[in-house]
């Protein structure tokens, strides 16, 4: 061999000692993503779901593409509150709703229903309406009866009221408390059931993580219906959640659902990063903790009895979609996908955290 030759072929064999010990330095801090094949729905054995922004499915191919890959749940974001579906008095708008629920019967995607009851996302007329008592239980009976009863068949459950508890436990003074007092929500799901004797009934709420208060209320409510044989069938736990959150609150929020007996949904799971707005880039190590979060979380649903298991839904797809940077005034990363629908550390952690 030529001298040239052999430094040639010298150079080539130390840069590849130098690629391959480069890569073990650098190697990620959690488990690579999980090849390209994998489907995170068939992953898991209960229902994975993402709150759907109408919109987005419609005209974003890649949005689209992941969920109907990768969910075979879908509760609407937005499309079927109240100001949405009746923008005017018994003027129902039906547009958006009918798409998700016609895309879930193509691709053969379970709908949770969200939310027939909630303070908030009232259309205006329903604020400024100034009848007796009579008259706002009719206009309660009708919204619900008519949104149950057209979606009847096609939607599998209910979040028939949405948080109407405070933090310490007692009740939101709503300006349906106002107007109805505090037992209109057991109305609220006896509504429900007489429009749909089959669809479940969840009341879902957020802050069972943090407040034993508020938890400790939904528990006792649930408890009171069951004596007085008000319908009800599951709780929904939001967990809008920081990375900071302690796996004790975790998992004390889900046993005290898990103690009702019925049905569990996590419900709009996201995990935030930026509470206290001092970043600005998602760096590795957050991910990796993101991810160790999204884990505890599926593991300890995963532990509880499979019947009471009604799924996992992530608030929204990627970390391009979610409700949470405008409403925190930063930039936030809490999804399992990133702004480019690929799948960050999280993705891989929920299917771990399901084994
Ligand atoms: O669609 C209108 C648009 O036409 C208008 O130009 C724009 C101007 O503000 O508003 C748009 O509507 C917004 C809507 O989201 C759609 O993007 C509303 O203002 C905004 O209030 C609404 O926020 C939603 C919020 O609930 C209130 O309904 C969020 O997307 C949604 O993620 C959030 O979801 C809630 C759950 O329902 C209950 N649990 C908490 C969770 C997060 O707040």
């Amino acid at each position: 061999m030529k001298q040239s030759a052999f430094y040639v072929l010298l150079l080539a064999i130390l840069c590849i000692a130098c690629s391959k010990q480069g890569s073990a330095v650098t190697a990620p801090p959690t488990a690579p993503p999980p090849v390209m094949d994998t489907v995170l729905y068939k992953s898991l054995p209960f229902k994975m779901g993402a709150s759907i922004n109408v919109n987005l499915l419609k005209n974003n191919t890649a949005y689209s593409a992941v969920v109907t890959k990768e969910f075979n749940s879908v509760t609407p974001e937005n499309a079927m509150k109240m100001g949405a579906l009746q923008p005017q008095q018994n003027v129902f708008n039906w547009a958006d709703a009918d798409y998700l629920v016609n895309f879930a019967a193509t691709n053969g995607k379970r709908v949770h229903g969200h939310t027939l009851n909630w303070y908030n996302s009232l259309p205006a007329w329903v604020n400024t309406f100034s009848g007796d008592s009579a008259a706002w239980e009719q206009l309660l009976k009708t919204h619900i009866q008519t949104v149950v009863t057209h979606f009847k068949g096609k939607v599998s459950s209910w979040d028939v009221v949405n948080e109407a508890f405070n933090d310490d436990g007692s009740i939101r003074n709503s300006i349906w408390v106002q107007h109805l007092g505090t037992d209109y929500i057991a109305r609220c799901f006896q509504y429900a059931r007489q429009a749909d004797s089959a669809v479940l009934l969840f009341y879902n709420d957020y802050g069972q993580e943090y407040s034993a208060a508020k938890r400790n209320a939904i528990y006792a409510m649930v408890s009171s219906f069951k004596t007085r044989g008000i319908p009800v069938d599951g709780v929904g736990l939001q967990f809008h959640l920081t990375y900071t959150q302690t796996d004790a609150n975790i998992a004390a929020a889900i046993a005290s659902a898990v103690q009702t007996g019925l049905k569990v949904h996590i419900a709009e799971l996201d995990i935030r990063l930026n509470s206290d707005k001092t970043k600005s880039v998602l760096t590795p190590e957050l991910a990796a903790q993101q991810a160790a979060r999204y884990k505890t979380v599926v593991k300890a649903f995963a532990s509880i009895p499979a019947q009471q298991q009604y799924g996992i839904t992530t608030w929204n797809v990627s970390d391009a979609d979610s409700w949470i940077p405008a409403w925190q005034g930063a930039p936030d990363w809490p999804l399992p996908f990133d702004a480019n629908y690929k799948r960050k550390p999280a993705y891989g952690a929920i299917i771990e955290g399901s084994k």
